[in-house]
């Protein structure tokens, strides 16, 4: 169905309720939409396509949108599947179309769809693309997420064309716009995104929030999920936050590994002991229960976080070593962390986790770590009650 935004913008994204896992990788709750664009100015242009999945609900609205005019432009902001997989389809059904992206990105679709395109216009940093009324100005934004990604700036309705960047997950419902919705996931999940998808990249999302810091902006177009047309600040300044890895939220958080309950009941009674001394808003999470995705989302809002961790095969328990390992893959800084082992006859897990945790940037260990061995003796509550009051004082 035809659905203009404004002006002569129209929303050509479609929504995916069947698919589980994002990049076959990240479980989805509530879908995702992919998002696309057509301007219909003298010059016809689409802003990007959909994933594959979603290829007869895009052409027929595609069509129905574009009235039996023909596509001039074919815009690739991004040239990841879930948003240019239908490029070779749009060459056959628009012959004439010229595709519009930058060196990178036609090496790539290259390399992904063996396609040498003929009617190709490459652009480089501040090119301006006229369709008649609209100027589109292209602004680089390589690493947010991939490589090639640019946006594009629309001078005359003051739209930014953000790519992945301000995306999330989530499916949407007929409303498109941020403002129009009461969604109490959309942060946690916008969150859970950016963090697992661009977290690793920063600087360069600092880089391209440079560029376009200056813009007056008023919508913004991600390629994902609602569209922004006021309060930009709500979204921009946890980018912010995310891309210079400043805590959201000074609290704690308590990820435990546990085989038989003892490392478990040992979290609960340090979050009670917190509890105790007013910390509000604990969280504590089981890395075997909890995907590693929302460990990471966590991760990234939280300023202290507690690793309770089992040694295994004279190691670290496998999903206390991978969430430490990611961790250190998405650049995680600036962060205080306190250190709980456990192990029955050669505990090791404190030795090990300080090591892993001293290879992130700006990092704090608290000096009291505790080593449990099989399950809290007294000198352990003993333990547990110092512990909670040094993260206490740390956190004030
Ligand atoms: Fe939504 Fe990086 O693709």
């Amino acid at each position: 169905m035809k659905q203009l935004i404004n002006n002569d913008i129209y929303y050509l994204g479609v929504s995916d309720r069947r698919l589980k896992d994002f990049e076959n990788y990240i479980p989805l709750t509530n879908g995702v939409s992919y998002n696309s664009y057509l301007i219909l100015d003298d010059k016809t242009c689409l802003l990007d396509t959909v994933d594959a999945l979603k290829s007869v609900e895009f052409f027929k609205n595609l069509e129905e949108t574009l009235e039996n005019r023909t596509l001039d432009y074919l815009v690739v902001h991004h040239m990841e599947p879930d948003h240019c997989a239908l490029i070779k389809e749009i060459l056959l059904r628009y012959p004439n179309v010229t595709v519009v992206s930058n060196v990178q990105t036609f090496k790539m679709i290259k390399q992904f769809f063996n396609l040498d395109i003929v009617n190709k216009k490459e652009v480089k940093e501040g090119d301006i693309l006229n369709l008649g009324h609209h100027e589109l100005k292209f602004i680089f934004a390589p690493m947010v997420h991939w490589p090639e990604v640019m946006f594009s700036y629309d001078i005359i309705t003051k739209t930014l064309f953000s790519a992945d960047a301000f995306g999330c997950f989530g499916a949407l419902s007929g409303n498109l716009f941020y403002d129009e919705v009461k969604d109490e996931t959309y942060f946690s999940e916008a969150r859970r995104y950016y963090a697992n998808i661009v977290g690793k990249y920063g600087a360069n999302v600092c880089n391209a929030y440079n560029k376009i810091k200056d813009l007056e902006i008023k919508q913004i177009f991600p390629l994902h999920s609602y569209l922004w047309r006021k309060d930009f600040n709500l979204i921009i300044d946890r980018y912010i936050k995310w891309a210079t890895y400043e805590p959201e939220d000074k609290e704690v958080v308590i990820f435990y590994a546990s085989m038989y309950g003892n490392t478990a009941e040992a979290a609960n009674n340090l979050a009670i002991l917190l509890a105790k001394k007013g910390l509000k808003n604990i969280k504590i999470y089981d890395v075997s229960q909890t995907d590693e995705t929302y460990l990471i989302s966590e991760v990234f809002r939280v300023s202290h976080i507690v690793l309770m961790c089992p040694t295994y095969n004279l190691g670290l328990y496998p999903k206390m070593s991978s969430l430490l390992a990611t961790m250190q893959k998405l650049n995680v800084q600036k962060r205080t962390f306190a250190l709980i082992e456990n192990g029955t006859w050669g505990p090791l897990a404190n030795k090990i986790m300080t090591e892993e945790v001293n290879k992130l940037k700006s990092v704090k260990i608290l000096d009291k770590k505790i080593t449990i061995k099989s399950s809290s003796n007294k000198q352990n509550e003993l333990d547990l009650e110092n512990l909670a009051e040094e993260i206490v004082n740390s956190i004030k």
